[in-house]
């Protein structure tokens, strides 16, 4: 299944997409993931794309294209993929279209849409903690670690994202409106975007996804 997840950010897109990727077996993509492991690698990619991410901007589009089309000519995408925080703008969505056109004469099969209110983003973005070696997302009052500040799943040191300041919050909250929700609009124009309600508990939301995702083809699990 080739999957987009969209929605502002805080929704649970990096949550729901580890859960719902592993449900499909298909590649999770993060262009988030892939910007902060080049910044703290410090790469040429990484000194591009800082100082936009600190403010809360998007990275400009030709630098981002370029990346995501390099990961989608790996091999572990050709079977499909979950694609999380890209496309970003209307423009990156068009490139998305021409890629999978000429690399497969492929297209998207959905695009799942995680709908959530600002007060909620802003509860879960202030409270995220994030593994440094494994990149799982925690939350210290919704999904607190067991130990304070170390990932239970591997010990690794979780951080808090330089972007989740309130100040940067509201930038990304504004560009979102801006710049990404169009989106929304752009896939329903092309029957290919589907919503859910985001809030409740991460398990939740999950069956939720997968219910969702049944008529686009992912297999049936326990309702
Ligand atoms: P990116 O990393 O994609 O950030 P984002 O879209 O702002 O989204 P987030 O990762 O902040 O939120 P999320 O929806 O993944 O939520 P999460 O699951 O973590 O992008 C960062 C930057 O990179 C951009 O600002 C831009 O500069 C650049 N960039 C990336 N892609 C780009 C592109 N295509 N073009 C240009 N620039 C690009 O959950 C949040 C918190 O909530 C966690 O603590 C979690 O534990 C908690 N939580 C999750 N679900 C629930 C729940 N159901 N109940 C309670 N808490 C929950
Ligand atoms: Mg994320």
């Amino acid at each position: 299944m080739r999957l987009v997840l969209v929605g502002p950010p805080g929704a649970g897109k990096g949550t729901q997409a580890q859960f719902i990727a592993e449900h499909l077996q298909v590649p999770k993509i993060s262009t988030g993931d892939i910007f902060r492991a080049n910044v703290s690698e410090g790469t040429a990619l990484g000194r591009k794309a800082k100082s936009f991410m600190d403010r809360g901007d998007l990275v400009p589009d030709d630098v981002t294209v370029d990346m995501v089309r390099d990961r989608l000519a790996d091999s572990d995408a050709a079977v499909g993929f979950l694609l999380d925080g890209f496309p970003r703008t209307v423009p990156q969505a068009e490139t998305l279209d021409d890629v999978l056109r000429e690399a497969a004469d492929a297209k998207l099969d959905v695009v799942l849409e995680l709908v959530v209110d600002d007060d909620e983003v802003i509860r879960r973005l202030s409270g995220r903690r994030t593994c440094r070696t494994c990149n799982h997302i925690w939350h210290v009052d919704f999904d607190p670690p067991q130990a304070e500040g170390v990932c239970d799943l591997d010990n690794g040191e979780l951080y808090q994202r330089e972007d989740d300041k309130a100040e940067t919050v509201a930038n990304r909250l504004h560009v979102y409106a801006d710049q990404t929700a169009p989106l929304v609009a752009y896939y329903a124009e092309r029957g290919l975007l589907v919503g859910i309600d985001a809030t409740g508990p991460v398990d939740d939301i999950t069956s939720r996804a997968l219910h969702a995702l049944r008529p686009f083809g992912a297999a049936r699990t326990e309702d």
